[in-house]
């Protein structure tokens, strides 16, 4: 395994819709061969490796649930007989179920921790193993965690995300040596958010005065794939969503 060689492998968590499906286009266009990891939409993931295929890329679909190890190392013992090599892992699930905290049910906890922390953490402990030098990890966030602040809406979510950074700024200290560069990406308000405020409220709540777009998200990732010399930074996409 070699950092030079032509093909690069991505692998995209939660990549069959929404901003994953965007990232996997926008990874294909830049030349990489896509693993998508889905869980329950397998027609979104058949029809976007249809998509990508037209573009001559490579790619195939995986249905693993992040939260369950046996099922990553399984995918990932599969990706390293198929593919022998991870580039590029995007960890993009984030499940957002909002409860106040005065109601929150152990059950949604769990359920919030295991997939948005302990499986991005299951994922990057096999990518590892299979990241040449100059490899990449990009955790999706979300804007504003830096500073410990009460959010009493969705605390399962801002926590996952919290540990998320932590993760990434420990791993890209852990593998700087090995060249493999560990960063973050976190939107705010994307334009197809469950949260989304009304178009003519919405500068309140983001300076900049719009909701972010899936290319806002897919900049901020080419950027860091291009920059060598940086690891370990969190970047909010987010028009200054919660600053
Ligand atoms: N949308 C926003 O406004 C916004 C704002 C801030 C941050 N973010 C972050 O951006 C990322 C993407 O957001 P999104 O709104 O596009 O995400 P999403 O639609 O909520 O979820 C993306 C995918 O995650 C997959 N998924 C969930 N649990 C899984 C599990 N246990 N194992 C495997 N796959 C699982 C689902 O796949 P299946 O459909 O196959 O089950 C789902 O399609 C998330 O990390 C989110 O926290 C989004």
């Amino acid at each position: 395994m070699s950092g030079t060689d032509a093909r690069r492998v991505a692998i995209v968590t939660g990549g069959a819709r929404r901003l994953g499906r965007h990232l996997c286009l926008s990874l294909a266009s830049r030349g990489y061969d896509i693993v998508v990891i889905y869980r329950a939409s397998e027609d979104d993931a058949r029809s976007l490796v249809r998509e990508i295929h037209a573009t001559g890329r490579k790619a195939r679909a995986i249905r693993v649930d992040v939260a369950h190890r046996a099922q990553v190392a399984k995918a990932f013992a599969d990706i390293a007989r198929t593919d022998g090599r991870v580039d590029l892992l995007i960890n993009n699930v984030g499940n957002y179920n909002p409860q106040d905290v005065t109601r929150l049910d152990p059950e949604v906890w769990d359920a919030t921790i295991s997939a948005n922390l302990s499986g991005a953490y299951y994922c990057c402990y096999h990518a590892l193993t299979l990241m040449p030098e100059g490899g990449n990890i990009i955790n999706i966030g979300m804007a504003g965690l830096e500073g410990i602040r009460a959010n009493r809406r969705g605390t399962d979510y801002f926590v996952s995300k919290t540990g998320l950074l932590v993760l990434t700024r420990a791993l890209a200290a852990g593998y700087a040596t090995r060249q493999v560069r560990v960063n973050m990406v976190s939107p705010g308000q994307l334009e197809n958010s469950i949260d989304l405020p009304p178009e003519n409220e919405i500068g309140q709540w983001v300076p900049l005065g719009r909701s972010g777009t899936l290319d806002d998200i897919s900049q901020a990732v080419h950027y860091l794939l291009d920059a060598t010399y940086v690891t370990g930074v969190n970047i909010d996409v987010a028009g200054g969503y919660r600053l």
